[in-house]
């Protein structure tokens, strides 16, 4: 609360994954969370009832603020978009880590928000808690920005360091699982569609273009095999999942997501683990690189949090 300058209580939890990922009788949502917890909070755990469940506790609790972070689906963006909508038709300030309301909805959620007055914050979107869109956003105003490239799947840079390492793609996927780096379904991870859905999301923010998923042309890493990598890094190159978009002069936006092999010296070669990395390319400065976790629990709810923080300072300026 000091270091914050205001107080945040939990005063609902839903979920419908929660009880059989965390066993609910012996949840500590205090020591989960570091937040007071309102009586009567952790009944609001549907505990696997039906995801209905959810629209009743968002729109009838008494928060001011609905952090959404659910497993949702890459293609529909559901039930992510459903949240959102519930929240801030009823009044609340939303923030969520998910790309589907992005990607998918920004249009349609932005105007929700912006006719009832509410924060509508999505930091965790892209590279998890490391805040990239607030720095596209707010950082670099004044320049001229018109293309960026970078790593921004955790997974897939884990993946491939690993096998680099020796391992097996089908290990190494399981441990990005364990560590929580992992899509709930890991295909969009190493397809690269959880590449591309992030790359809409900051080339629309960056640009103010409306890409939507078919304008971009999406190759994942399930088309490396481990030779491939294990050679490349032989030779003195790293093969790293490329999520890349140039505004060009007619308007248009040319944005795609590939492996590409790069040389060790290159900027985006270094990112280890599930680091991730975005090079914007600037008129004023050239390239600014902003690098940081890319996934992973904390990272994600660190970009919860920061969203809170900001809803907090806009409605209170
Ligand atoms: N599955 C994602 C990744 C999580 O590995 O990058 C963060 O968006």
């Amino acid at each position: 609360e000091q270091e914050l300058g205001f107080s945040l209580k939990v005063v609902a939890v839903s979920d419908m994954y929660l009880g059989s990922l965390y066993q609910p009788e012996g949840i500590e949502l205090e020591a989960l969370t570091q937040l007071p917890v309102e009586k009567g909070a952790l009944a609001a755990l549907p505990n696997g009832k039906e995801d209905a469940d959810n629209e009743n506790i968002i729109k009838n609790s008494n928060a001011d603020i609905v952090a959404e972070a659910t497993f949702t689906d890459a293609v529909t963006g559901e039930p992510a978009i459903s949240h959102c909508q519930w929240a801030l038709s009823s009044g609340k300030h939303i923030c969520t880590t998910n790309k589907g309301p992005l990607a998918l909805s920004a249009g349609p959620l932005k105007t929700l928000a912006a006719q009832n007055q509410l924060g509508f914050e999505y930091e965790g979107v892209v590279m998890s808690g490391t805040p990239v869109l607030r720095y596209a956003d707010q950082m670099l105003k004044g320049a001229t920005t018109n293309r960026f490239e970078g790593i921004v799947n955790g997974t897939a840079n884990f993946v491939l360091g690993l096998v680099e390492q020796g391992q097996s793609f089908e290990q190494a996927i399981k441990q990005a699982q364990e560590l929580g780096y992992a899509e709930a379904d890991p295909t969009a991870d190493i397809g690269g569609k959880d590449v591309m859905l992030k790359v809409i999301v900051l080339a629309n923010s960056l640009f103010g273009v409306h890409l939507a998923t078919q304008d971009v042309a999406c190759v994942g890493i399930d088309t490396l095999t481990e030779t491939d990598i294990i050679q490349a890094q032989q030779d003195g190159f790293h093969w790293k999942l490329i999520g890349k978009a140039s505004l060009l002069e007619n308007g248009q936006v040319e944005a795609q997501v590939a492996p590409e092999k790069l040389p060790s010296d290159h900027p985006l070669a270094g990112a280890q683990g599930a680091t991730n990395a975005v090079t914007f390319y600037t008129d004023m400065l050239g390239p600014v690189t902003v690098s940081g976790p890319g996934a992973g629990r904390i990272e994600t709810g660190y970009a919860l949090l920061s969203d809170i923080i900001a809803i907090h300072t806009k409605t209170h300026h």
